[in-house]
């Protein structure tokens, strides 16, 4: 089955880019990883669809690029893809690139391609708490790049960090800040769970979740109260409990950091209420989901 894509605002079935590509060669695509669920009500519903395509705003900026769309023409496509693959729950992954073939780095005033596919995507790390490997790669810093962007050459560093932890036989990694901080996984944000008291790093490092906001503002119905702040990587055996939160990885609790073990009850806690969210059970939250209609 061909993969039916949205580009340049028409439906394209396969298309490819040319070799002499930009981005290919420099990493100068801005992206956004987005889900869609099967609703209890029987509808599709898009989690947050509107802050994503906000996000992919401010990353384009960021790299100077003029999206020949709108909002709500990509918030559309997004809907498009879902319904022309006829998917049911699907993970949908708008990007704009650097669309050119001149060698050179300066990208102002060039062509910008916008694209839209969307595929069956289960959760990234699987259903099952993950191990997890402290990263000899610190996380891209604000002096060096803009980490609150989605670029896509950042995550040549998510790369690196998720090879490494893989070849030492883990799930994922976490990698630190340059101050020696906890930062975040590879793609992911981090929580940490002591008692009724959630913390996540407050580091100017991280990619700042869309998810990660949405457990911020969950836990005070469960009863937890958050600590955003410096996490150091020596108050690790302090804590209870520790969770990946993203779009791709959904809420994914974690049972080992190194060689520190964690329970996985209040991650599981969260875990459920989140998916409950996601599929439109919690009525508080029905405004963070777009129906496709
Ligand atoms: C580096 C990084 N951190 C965190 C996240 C989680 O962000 P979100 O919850 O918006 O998907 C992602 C995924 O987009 C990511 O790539």
């Amino acid at each position: 089955m061909p993969l039916k894509v949205w580009y340049n605002g028409k439906i394209v079935e396969d298309p490819t880019v040319p070799i002499t590509c930009h981005a290919l060669h420099y990493g100068t695509a801005v992206f956004e990883g987005i889900r869609c669920y099967r609703l209890t009500g029987g509808e599709l519903g898009i989690f947050r669809l509107r802050d994503h395509i906000d996000r992919f705003f401010r990353s384009a900026r960021v790299l100077r690029m003029n999206i020949k769309f709108t909002r709500e023409e990509l918030m559309n496509a997004c809907k498009k893809v879902v319904v022309e693959n006829d998917l049911d729950d699907a993970y949908m992954r708008p990007i704009a690139f650097y669309n050119f073939g001149r060698i050179g780095l300066n990208v102002k005033n060039e062509n910008v391609d916008v694209a839209v596919f969307a595929i069956n995507f289960p959760s990234y790390l699987g259903n099952n708490a993950v191990r997890v490997k402290i990263s000899s790669y610190r996380r891209i810093h604000p002096m060096i790049s803009d980490p609150r962007a989605k670029l896509s050459g950042h995550y040549l560093n998510s790369v690196l960090a998720t090879l490494e932890a893989r070849e030492m036989g883990y799930d994922e990694a976490i990698m630190l800040d340059l101050e020696g901080n906890i930062a975040e996984g590879p793609g992911e944000n981090i929580f940490f769970v002591k008692d009724n008291v959630l913390v996540t790093p407050s580091s100017d490092s991280i990619l700042e979740g869309i998810t990660r906001d949405s457990v911020i503002k969950l836990a005070n119905d469960l009863g937890f109260e958050v600590q955003i702040r410096n996490v150091s990587v020596h108050e690790l055996e302090c804590f209870d409990e520790a969770f990946f939160t993203g779009t791709a990885a959904e809420i994914t609790p974690i049972r080992q950091i190194n060689n520190i073990t964690y329970r996985v009850e209040a991650s599981k806690e969260i875990q459920k209420y989140y998916m409950d969210i996601v599929r439109g059970k919690v009525e508080k939250y029905l405004n963070w989901i777009e129906i496709v209609k």
